[in-house]
């Protein structure tokens, strides 16, 4: 299960932009590999935005919107761990809430940070609960994971109480009755473009297609780099991992090439118009996107944006109370939507759903304490605080009409039926509790595809013959 193959480059990156090495190390290092300097530029300035990260941000601590739900129990004694957040933007306000928790309920949260890579939190969640441990009690599962864990799970039907969580998301976290996960926070891809470079190069909106993506972001590198020889177009996850299955439905499905397995369990991969959008994507690789973007995640790709270094990215909405903070030298020029359509017959624009639900391990053994925190991290006041600090999409139709919710994201309320129901789901409900081996075989050929190791028709011949030996075993 584990094909996300390490890459040098890739690697120097994420060293540099998690401070991990100096400037200087950085710079031996890619001479080593013998980059080039447009290369090293991207490198380097992923180095700059980590420092601009790591300057006092707000001056509010993590937590501060946070009001306490009435009724905790009390749960002195009782010592629970609970797998959120990596190590990363989000860890300090999982951090305070997990804290808030015990302080107003006795109990010990340990916080254990999960992996940043989707796919690596899977596999180890996988493994926690083959080997049917107790280390971790509550967790937060994907979106995709329900058919996955249901046979892992406390029923948590009963911690729904009063809460009017979206009808698709309750729907999708139930498996044969039971309530796998509470719906925590959604996700949906967006396009984040720099408003300030589009009026510098004339253009009067962000594009609506894909092939306009990729003249623009053309268009705006060739002006930029000049002056900043970091600058590229656009950025996306492209590494071998959970997110580009992500965006490569995306590409596929908005251009009127199917869900790759659809709801009723038929393979639709093997298609012409999903072909041409992975054709188009790869030939984004080394023109409009840095060569490196084929080991990218969110992080790498936000790494650059918020350097200030590319024209578009696409992201999850958690991109956005950061690139709008006081410190980020984007805040005020760049804006948010719809992620651009193909051209295809039955082109639409696509954002893939995404987000998390907070489970419960059946081999907890302190499952009421577990059960409580899930349901105080989902509660509306917790979710309010998360769609505040973090930009986190709220489960809970209500708080779209929230005016502080709407002060801190105004984009929540444009794309609230994106939000609630209008997203593209991965084939998860198909392929239940097959659904990872799926996403492997899905995500490894595409990555193929964009760095070139394989050439289209016959890599989705493959992938669709593959595709069908899992649906068989469903
Ligand atoms: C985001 C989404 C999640 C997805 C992951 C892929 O965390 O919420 O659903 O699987 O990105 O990287």
């Amino acid at each position: 299960m584990k094909r996300y193959l390490p890459n040098p480059v890739n690697d120097l990156m994420k060293a540099s932009y998690t401070g991990q090495l100096s400037r200087r190390d950085v710079m031996k290092r890619g001479g080593a590999l013998g980059l080039s300097a447009t290369m090293m530029g991207t490198i380097l300035a992923s180095h700059n935005a980590a420092a601009q990260d790591a300057s006092p941000a707000a001056e509010q601590p993590a937590g501060w919107s946070v009001v306490m739900p009435a009724d905790l129990p009390d749960l002195a004694g009782v010592e629970i761990s609970a797998m959120l957040a990596a190590d990363g933007p989000g860890a300090p306000f999982d951090q305070a809430v997990c804290d808030m928790f015990a302080e107003a309920t006795g109990a010990v949260v340990n916080y254990l940070p999960g992996a940043e890579s989707a796919t690596e939190r899977l596999t180890f969640l996988q493994q926690t609960m083959a080997a049917q441990s107790a280390d971790v009690d509550v967790a937060q599962i994907d979106v995709i994971w329900p058919g996955i864990f249901a046979a892992h799970a406390v029923d948590l039907s009963d911690q729904v109480g009063e809460v009017e969580f979206f009808e698709r998301i309750q729907e999708n976290n139930t498996v044969d009755g039971a309530l796998v996960g509470l719906p925590w926070f959604t996700d949906a891809g967006l396009l984040y473009y720099r408003t300030d470079l589009l009026e510098k190069y004339g253009f009067e909106g962000p594009p609506v297609t894909w092939q306009e993506l990729t003249d623009m972001a053309t268009t705006i590198q060739e002006g930029e780099v000049a002056a900043n020889s970091a600058f590229t177009g656009f950025t996306f996850q492209g590494g071998a991992y959970e997110g580009l299955t992500c965006n490569a439905l995306e590409w596929q499905f908005s251009n009127g090439g199917g869900s790759i397995i659809e709801p009723d369990g038929t393979v639709s991969m093997n298609n012409d118009q999903a072909k041409a959008a992975l054709e188009l994507a790869a030939s984004w690789v080394g023109t409009i996107s840095p060569e490196a973007v084929t080991g990218y995640m969110e992080e790498d790709a936000r790494g650059i944006w918020q350097g200030g270094n590319c024209a578009f990215m696409r992201n999850w909405p958690y991109a956005y109370v950061l690139s709008a903070a006081d410190d980020s030298v984007i805040a005020g020029n760049f804006d948010i939507t719809q992620l651009p359509m193909g051209d295809g017959e039955g082109a639409a624009h696509a954002a893939c759903l995404g987000g998390w639900q907070m489970f419960v391990s059946r081999y907890s053994e302190n499952q009421d304490a577990a059960k409580a925190f899930a349901k105080y991290m989902v509660s509306p006041e917790l979710q309010k605080a998360r769609a505040i600090e973090r930009s986190a999409l709220p489960t809970i139709g209500s708080l779209y009409e929230d005016e502080d919710i709407l002060a801190a994201n105004p984009f929540f309320g444009d794309l609230f039926d994106v939000f609630e129901s209008g997203s593209v789901a991965r084939p998860s409900t198909p392929s239940a509790d097959l659904y990872g081996e799926v996403s492997l075989e899905y995500f490894t050929a595409v990555n193929e595809i964009m760095t070139g190791a394989a050439e289209v028709d016959a890599r989705v011949e493959d992938l669709a013959a593959a595709l069908e030996d899992i649906m068989a075993d469903v």
